[in-house]
């Protein structure tokens, strides 16, 4: 069976508003989707790239991937083989993908990638502290190969590793708040009127409390975790690091799609996961964070995975933007 032209458009259509609840920077959602007659293309949004902890466009790309590995997993979901041209003209950097339906293709039926599409209406980034219950190895490499098949590497953190990780955490929290523009880029992200559909909301700023890896404070000065006193958080959380080979924009589109495969899978196991970006928006910790890695390469982004306190919801669920605003549709040829 396969799908003709107009349901192909539609479909596609369906899948862009499904990706749309991908993870991205501060809630930027950085992405525009354009919806062809055959194919949908995945476009960079440059007005909401956060340009004073983003550049280069680094978590911008990493965002983007979220969307793209979302889309592709609503359409592995409902049996579609997908063709992704990534970025197909090199003088056209904005434009991330295109992504096609295999023509004639075949319904294929994969109950690992509707488990994963299922959770993307679940996922979240929780922030809360994690329960004292390790997670299990066997869990932990599971995700690691999902990574790895989205051609990225996740590293776990050794003891070491997390205490370098919580070093440099503290130092770019440090360098960060020394910065006028990146305070008032914080503050315009998580204080936005809520029609607004995007950014965080300042009610998700986790309260301040010792964890073994500083947690980003969003709002600054908040108020302290209930109960918190000298007991340190987070024991038994994991820490890794997406990384790779090469420092380019394909490399991180991979990593955005690595990045949303590890959020779902670990989703469907019931896990919690809550990515930590602000080690590498400062160049020069980014660079130490090369210590961890077990070969030369470059530090994409790091993530904490634990149990989750409760399976209660402990926060807002952010706003995504309408489709309208995020999905064009090309005018017929
Ligand atoms: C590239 C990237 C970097 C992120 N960096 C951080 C971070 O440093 N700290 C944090 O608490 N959340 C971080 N997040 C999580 C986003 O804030 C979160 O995905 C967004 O607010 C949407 O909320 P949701 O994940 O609950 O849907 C990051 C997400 C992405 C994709």
């Amino acid at each position: 069976m396969s799908r003709d032209l107009l349901s192909r458009a539609s479909h596609l259509q369906w899948a862009a508003h499904m990706a749309l609840r991908a993870p991205s920077v501060w809630n930027t959602q950085p992405w525009r989707w354009r919806v062809l007659d055959d194919a949908v293309e995945l476009w960079a949004d440059r007005e909401r790239q956060v340009v004073s902890i983003d550049p280069a466009g680094l978590l911008l790309t990493l965002s983007c991937g979220t969307a793209l590995h979302h889309l592709r997993t609503a359409l592995a979901a409902s049996g579609d083989e997908v063709v992704v041209d990534r970025l197909p003209y090199p003088g056209t950097p904005d434009l991330l993908a295109r992504v096609s339906l295999r023509f004639p293709g075949v319904l294929v039926e994969d109950d690992t990638e509707y488990a994963r599409f299922a959770a993307m209406a679940r996922r979240r980034t929780d922030r809360r502290p994690f329960a004292e219950i390790p997670v299990s190895t066997m869990l932990l490499d599971r995700l690691r190969s999902v990574a790895a098949a989205e051609d990225t590497r996740l590293t776990l953190l050794d003891a070491e590793g997390v205490g370098l990780l919580a070093r440099l955490t503290e130092g770019a929290a440090l360098v960060e708040a020394g910065d006028e523009r990146y305070v008032a880029d914080l503050d315009g992200w998580t204080h936005r009127p809520r029609y607004a559909r995007d950014g965080m909301p300042a009610a998700n700023a986790p309260a301040a409390a010792a964890r073994v890896v500083p947690v980003r404070e969003f709002v600054p000065d908040a108020d302290p975790e209930p109960g918190a006193g000298p007991v340190l958080l987070d024991r038994c959380a994991s820490y890794a690091l997406f990384w790779g080979e090469h420092d380019d924009p394909a490399s991180w589109l991979r990593a955005g799609e690595a990045l949303s495969a590890v959020l779902l899978e670990a989703t469907v196991h019931g896990l919690a996961t809550s990515p930590i970006s602000n080690v590498v928006e400062v160049e020069a910790l980014r660079n130490a964070l090369r210590d961890v890695l077990p070969e030369p390469g470059h530090p994409y982004l790091a993530l904490r995975i634990g149990w989750p306190i409760s399976t209660e919801a402990g926060d807002d669920r952010t706003q995504r933007l309408s489709p309208a605003r995020r999905i064009d549709i090309a005018d017929p040829a």
